[in-house]
Formats: C-alpha cells, structure tokens, sequence
C-alpha cells in the first residue's frame, strides 16, 4: 500500500529533490526563542520560516527537540513520539511541518537509534528488572571482569571521554558509548529494531519528509564485544568493533522498505564517521539511505592537492553506488568552518577550541577562508548541508565561562576538550533587539559575544558584499545553473588553486598565496570583493564562460 501524504512540497515525478537539495540545519535550542526562556523552540522556528525559505534552501533538518533530559542536547532522548515541553509540543510541530510545506521546504528530523537517554521507561525497566531479565536484554548489559567483576566488561572508552561503561547497584555494567546518561540499545533484540520502525512511522505519518540518522554507524556491535586494540585499529588489521559493522547495514535495509511505502520522496541521511569514502558509501547504495554526510571533506584542510583528491574520490565513491555526494562544511559537532579552516595549529579532531587555546584564526582570514570554502561547496555536483550561522559568517565563539558550558565532552574530560559548545550559540537575528532578537526577554543559555551585534542578519540583509547576501546569490545561481544536478570537469589552475566547469560557468578557488586568472567571462558571484583582473587568496569566483 502506498501512503498519501497530503501536504509535502511537490516535485516532477522522477526528480529525486535531495540529490541536489540544499538543506539547511537548525539547531533548534539556538535558532529562535519564542517562550522567552533563552532556548530556542518550534513556536520560534516557525516565526523565522520566511528567512529561510527567502535564503533559497529546500529543506530544514532539525536537531532533536523530542522529550529529553537534555543530558546531551536533547541527543539523550527519553520518549521518541514526543516534543519535549522545552520546544513545545506535538500541535506546535504540525504547526511548523505544515507552515515549511506551504513555505516549500521540507522537514528532515533527527532519529537517535544507537543509544535512549537513561530516563526512557526501557531503561528504568531494564534498571528495575534486575539481571537476566528479557527488560536488561534491549540494552548492553554485562558481568565486569575481575575480582568481584569490579572491572568493565572490555575497554572501550566513551567518545566524550572516560569509559564506555557504568556500573549499576546490582553489579552489572551497561554500555553508553557516550554519556552514562545515553545507554546504548541491543539491536540484536528484535524488540528495538521494532520500537523504531514504529518511530519511523510516527514521524512519517505526520508528514516529515526523511530522517538525517545519528551515529548510524554505531548501531551494530560486533559479536563478543571484543577488546579495542588502537594499534591494530590505526595499522588497519582491525575494524572498530563498535562503528561501522557491517551488519548495522540490514537495519537500514528494513528502514527503506518502510519509507518507500510513503509517498513524496522521503529521506535517510546518515550521519556516519567512517573512512574511507568506499565504506561510507555503503551507507547509500540503492535499498539503504538516501545521503551521508561527507565528512572526509569535511575534514580536509585548506589545501587544494587534497581538496581536488577528495571531491574526485566523492564523486566516484558515491557514482559508484548511484548517490549524489552530501557536502557539509559546519554542524554542531564540530569548530565552524568559517573558524577551523584557518586555526594555527589546527587542533586534535573533536577537542574544540577555547580561551586558552593554542590554535588562533586571523579573523580577516578565516572570514575570507570561510566565505570561499562555502562558494566551492555550493557550486559542487550533489546535495550540500549549511549549518545555522554559517550564512551569517558567525565565528567560533570561544568566551564561554566553564560554569557555562553545557557539551559533556567538556565535563567528562575535566575540561580538557572544550568540546562544542562554541558552535552552538544562539544565533543573532536583530543588531538592536535583546538577545540580538533570538528570545524576546534577552535570556540565552549560552552567552552571545558583543560582536555580534554587527554580524545579526538585519545588518547583513540587503547589504552587498555582507556574507548573508554570498549565501543568497550563490543559492539562487546555484539553482539558476543547475550546478546540484551538473557534472564537474576540471581545469588546470595551477598547484595551488582549483579549477572546474559545471555546466556553463566555470569556478576557480584560490586556495595557495599567489594571485591566479580569472577566466574571461561574466563574474557571477565573488566570496570576497575581487580585484577584476585576479583571485586572491582564499578567493572563489563563479564566472560564465559559456
Ligand atoms: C552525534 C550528534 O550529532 C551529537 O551531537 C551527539 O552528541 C552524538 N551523536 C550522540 O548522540
């Protein structure tokens, strides 16, 4: 049976929007405060719709706004089929799918199977039951090694520090591959792979158009939970026994059947750290998802040899499948790209920057760095993720107290990761108003730095050169030009920049210091105010040619 939905945005048949959509992530606890209580909610949202239909993207995916403990952000979910009263409720988000849809853009929303916050009634039942009932079984429960099983079962370490395990009164231990608070599910029990289907349908009942699906290569655990040997892991003689098994593969075969019963193209986006890019396309062949995050380009630094190899290696790894690459520069895991790209040092993967860091960026730079990067991704083949912010160049923010500060990774490593508070501050809507206009009583929960005053999208709007109006220009050319659905050919620039034709305009980024050619043409869009007779650095410049 094929299921109607009455209301998603409409596509010409065959036309497979989010293989060249561009879809923009809102943050929902920093995007727009409506309640006044300094975290942002779906009342909030819905009010800023307009901006962004106006800013040219197709879609919106939404961070989780489900009931939570907000242990994690709200990536510790304790009821997958709720809101939680901090966002509001299930009418306020039927208020916002619909008010999207009539606006033209579609509504991705977060699914968080690998783990439940440790507030979900599994978990208290599993708690509750005790040892060797079928309740502990929907979880990793096991005996400790040991005099006394005092010992966690293995010595896997939780990805925001500190042991991957916790002991219960009763003397077990029980899996979290991140915070205590965020107990990872069995999906070896049928059961689970059962609740979530029934959450897939929730959902796409309601009429969201797909699901961008957290650690999805988290889900499968191998057999005997055996000991991680990093040598073996770093010299590639061993898998990681807890990202990327291959068997996490059937669950989102089962997924697929689900969605496609649904009418109106809906999506699975996985958010999966894995490398190199032939496992991560695993992910999208044709009976799995639809998208996964690019983060091998994500991150590579600001280097053109390694930028040209990795988009080459997309574009094949994906091709070979038959998806469409999914770039990503920002998300609220990692430093913003309009920062990380110009860090000196760059720092460790996932350690965040703060006030006492090594690693600086040259604000003229990284603004300059940053506006570039974005004019390269979005003239890219495939579908592309910005990030709440980025359109406005917000930075890094690394003035936050640590009494502030909320990402567990910071508190589980005593402070020794900031983690990614940083990139989730709230963001500026009005240079005048309280709070720069994102809740109409000044409350934020993270502090917005003075600055910003100049960076809100009122000062921004309208402005030429501002990086608000980059954002716009280059989404509208990009839809003008079908650059999302073109080929990339590429043209020889020289070793330090890059050079390419999509469809009639032709795109160089100036990646090294000396100044390159721009190409005789129309200059159709400049990420920095250009010198008509050549590209400095950290320059891309959009011209036809044809
Ligand atoms: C990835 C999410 O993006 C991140 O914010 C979260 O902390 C972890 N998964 C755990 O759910």
């Amino acid at each position: 049976m094929t299921k109607v939905s009455t209301q998603q945005p409409q596509s010409a048949p065959g036309h497979e929007w989010w293989r060249s959509a561009v879809i923009y992530q809102i943050y929902p606890r920093s995007f727009a405060d409506a309640s006044g209580d300094g975290i942002g909610d779906l009342g909030g949202i819905t009010a800023r719709l307009p901006h962004l239909a106006e800013l040219g993207v197709d879609a919106v995916w939404l961070s989780p706004f489900y009931r939570s403990p907000q242990k994690d952000a709200g990536y510790d979910v304790s009821d997958y089929m709720d809101v939680d009263p901090l966002f509001g409720t299930l009418d306020d988000f039927d208020r916002m799918l619909a008010e999207a849809h009539t606006q033209g853009l579609r509504v991705i929303v977060d699914l968080v199977p690998n783990h439940s916050s440790d507030q979900h009634e599994w978990f208290q039942a599993a708690l509750a039951a005790g040892p060797g009932s079928p309740e502990r079984t929907r979880y990793i429960f096991r005996e400790g090694k040991g005099p006394g099983g005092d010992e966690p079962p293995n010595n896997w370490q939780s990805v925001f520090g500190g042991p991957a395990w916790t002991r219960v009164a009763d003397g077990e231990w029980y899996l979290h591959l991140f915070d205590s608070s965020q107990p990872d599910f069995d999906w070896n029990n049928p059961e689970v792979g059962d609740m979530f289907v029934e959450v897939l349908r929730f959902w796409l009942d309601r009429g969201v158009d797909g699901f961008r699906v957290d650690v999805a290569h988290g889900n499968a655990k191998a057999e005997g939970l055996p000991d991680v040997d990093e040598e073996l892991i770093a010299a590639g003689s061993m898998d990681s026994p807890f990202f990327g098994q291959e068997h996490v593969h059937e669950i989102y075969r089962r997924w697929r059947t689900v969605l496609d019963e649904y009418e109106g193209d809906r999506v699975l986006c996985a958010e999966a750290w894995v490398s190199p890019l032939e496992k991560m396309a695993r992910f999208v062949r044709p009976d799995e998802m639809h998208q996964a995050f690019n983060f091998v380009y994500l991150e590579t630094p600001w280097d053109a040899a390694q930028l040209r190899s990795v988009i080459d290696e997309s574009i094949r790894a994906f091709g070979e499948v038959g998806a469409p690459p999914t770039w990503v520069l920002s998300n609220h895991d990692t430093i913003r790209h309009r920062t990380r790209l110009a860090l000196v040092p760059p720092p460790p993967h996932g350690a965040g920057i703060g006030p006492t860091s090594k690693s600086k960026a040259d604000p003229t730079v990284s603004l300059r760095r940053g506006r570039a990067a974005t004019a390269l991704m979005l003239a890219l083949p495939g579908s592309a993720y910005v990030y709440q912010g980025e359109e406005l160049g917000l930075p890094e923010v690394t003035a936050i107290a640590p009494e502030q500060r909320e990402d567990p990774t910071f508190h589980r490593t005593k402070g020794e990761l900031w983690g990614r508070d940083g990139c989730r501050v709230p963001i500026p809507w009005e240079s005048e108003a309280p709070a720069y206009g994102f809740s109409p009583t000044g409350e934020t929960w993270l502090p917005q730095p003075p600055e910003w005053a100049t960076l809100a999208r009122d000062a921004q709007a309208g402005v030429e050169g501002s990086t608000l109006e980059l954002y716009r220009r280059a989404l509208a050319l990009r839809e003008a030009h079908g650059l999302g659905t073109g080929e990339l050919e590429w043209i020889d620039v020289g070793p330090t920049a890059i050079g390419f034709r999509n469809g009639d305009i032709t795109v160089i980024a100036n990646i090294g210091h000396d100044a390159v050619d721009v190409p005789r043409g129309e200059i159709l869009l400049a990420s920095s105010p250009l010198d008509a007779a050549s590209l400095a650095a950290d320059e891309t410049v959009w011209v036809r040619t044809a």
